[in-house]
């Protein structure tokens, strides 16, 4: 298994193209399932996640071409004829939890959808409750069989009103995407708003669905009775964006992003200003530097967008190791998002974490060791670490950044730092 190594204390000069959202791409690829006509897919990001969403897609019939256009971005071509399967195999959604985003789909184009129940991963247990929920109340059938959830409507979904009772992304997305051929006109209420959903949302309209309240918690559909095929270009990764801009805070330097926005990472901006970071927007995107020698502590809580991102909270929590002063960081979405803290520890980190709560007394500087950590961004706030720690750190399982971080190596070594990775035959 690779590993990445990284000597640490190195400010980041220059600039970073930022990719494709990972969490966006997944559910447009998904989308393709809706029609048989072309969906063209722009932007996508080259990554283990999409690769792994792709053999799935194939196995139901997705015929999908990913070439490097023009630009060198990464393109697919996707078309699915036909159905040829309505089952997600355990395999594949054990590999990859996002695999659920087929449900919704399948059921509306198929009729049926046979998912493997997505059961644990390392951030928590993770049902999926609200989504069937929403399929119930849109006229589907669930039941149970050895470890999986069918989902039946052989005489189509019908449009309802759904109130979700939490917040719910991919659920939002199923259901976003099941109703689009519903007949009738569905209202989801309590919707998630995450810029990933606008995304596709937007690109359901460009294949003739039919959408009102896009960026709000209430979407009204109108089922069509098929939609048609389009070409999108995949918005930017917010929490890619957020991850480098975290980088450069904790490292010192400036660095420009660019092919993203502020705008994406509302909540982030202004809490990086209170620690101390400036920013600039720039015709691409925007500059971030670090104003003073060290961060300010800082108090975050997760929450669904526009609220702090979960997906940057062990990012921050780096950060708050070596800011000044004692900060608090709370995650409310997931139960079990603190893996990164006892390894953090093993690099000299104070922190105590009681609950869903992690108070952080900032020391001056981190040292490097060898680390791991079992889920993508608890590893990628090791990368950070890493970064601005003292002598060498060791990543272990780099499979996980490869999930949701393109050639990331690439990207902070062309600003400077002291990364590599080393092959498993060479280690
Ligand atoms: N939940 C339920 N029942 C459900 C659905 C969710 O109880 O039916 C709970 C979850 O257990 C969790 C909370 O509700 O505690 C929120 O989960 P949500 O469904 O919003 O998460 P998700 O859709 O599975 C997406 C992203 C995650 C990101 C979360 C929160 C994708 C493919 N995944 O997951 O991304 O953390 O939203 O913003 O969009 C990542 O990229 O590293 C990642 C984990």
């Amino acid at each position: 298994m690779d590993k990445i190594r990284i000597i640490g204390g190195t400010p980041l000069y220059g600039q970073i193209k930022i990719s494709g959202a990972k969490n966006a791409a997944l559910p447009l690829i998904s989308a393709s399932l809706l029609t048989d006509a072309p969906l063209v897919l722009k932007n996508l990001p080259d990554l283990a996640d999409v690769r792994t969403f792709k053999s799935l897609l194939n196995h139901l019939g997705v015929d999908i071409v990913f070439k490097h256009d023009v630009d060198g971005d990464h393109a697919g071509a996707l078309r699915a004829h036909s159905i040829q399967s309505t089952e997600a195999p355990y395999d594949q959604v054990r590999k990859m939890r996002a695999s659920v985003l087929v449900l919704g789909p399948l059921v509306a184009r198929a009729g049926r959808a046979k998912v493997s129940l997505p059961g644990g991963c390392a951030i928590g247990s993770r049902p999926i409750d609200m989504h069937l929920k929403g399929l119930e109340h849109m006229g589907a059938d669930i039941s149970l069989e050895d470890g999986y959830v069918v989902v039946e409507a052989r005489n189509g979904l019908r449009g309802a009103d759904y109130t979700f009772p939490g917040i719910t992304v991919t659920g939002t997305e199923n259901l976003l995407m099941a109703a689009t051929l519903a007949k009738g006109t569905t209202r989801l209420m309590n919707a998630a708003r995450e810029p990933e959903i606008s995304d596709l949302a937007h690109c359901l309209v460009a294949m003739g669905a039919k959408i009102d309240g896009i960026g709000t918690s209430t979407l009204t559909i109108e089922g069509r009775d098929r939609l048609g095929g389009t070409t999108h270009s995949v918005l930017p990764d917010r929490i890619e964006t957020g991850t480098y801009t975290m980088a450069v805070a904790l490292t010192g330097g400036e660095v420009e992003l660019t092919e993203t926005s502020l705008d994406l990472i509302p909540s982030v901006v202004p809490a990086l200003e209170s620690m101390g970071v400036h920013f600039e927007k720039t015709n691409r995107g925007f500059k971030v530097k670090r104003q003073s020698d060290r961060l300010k502590a800082i108090d975050i809580e997760t929450e669904p967008y526009p609220g702090f991102p979960t997906d940057l909270q062990a990012q921050m929590t780096v950060l708050a190791t070596m800011a000044e002063g004692a900060s608090v960081i709370t995650e409310t979405i997931f139960e079990n998002r603190f893996m990164h803290v006892p390894e953090l520890m093993r690099m000299g980190a104070d922190i105590r974490v009681r609950g869903n709560t992690a108070f952080v007394r900032g020391i001056p500087r981190l040292k490097g060791a060898p680390v791991m950590a079992t889920d993508l961004r608890a590893s990628v706030s090791l990368v950070i670490a890493g970064l601005a720690a003292e002598d060498e750190t060791i990543i272990n399982r780099v499979y996980h950044l490869d999930r949701g971080y393109e050639h990331i190596e690439n990207k902070l070594s062309a600003c400077g730092a002291h990364i590599e990775r080393i092959h498993e035959s060479a280690a």
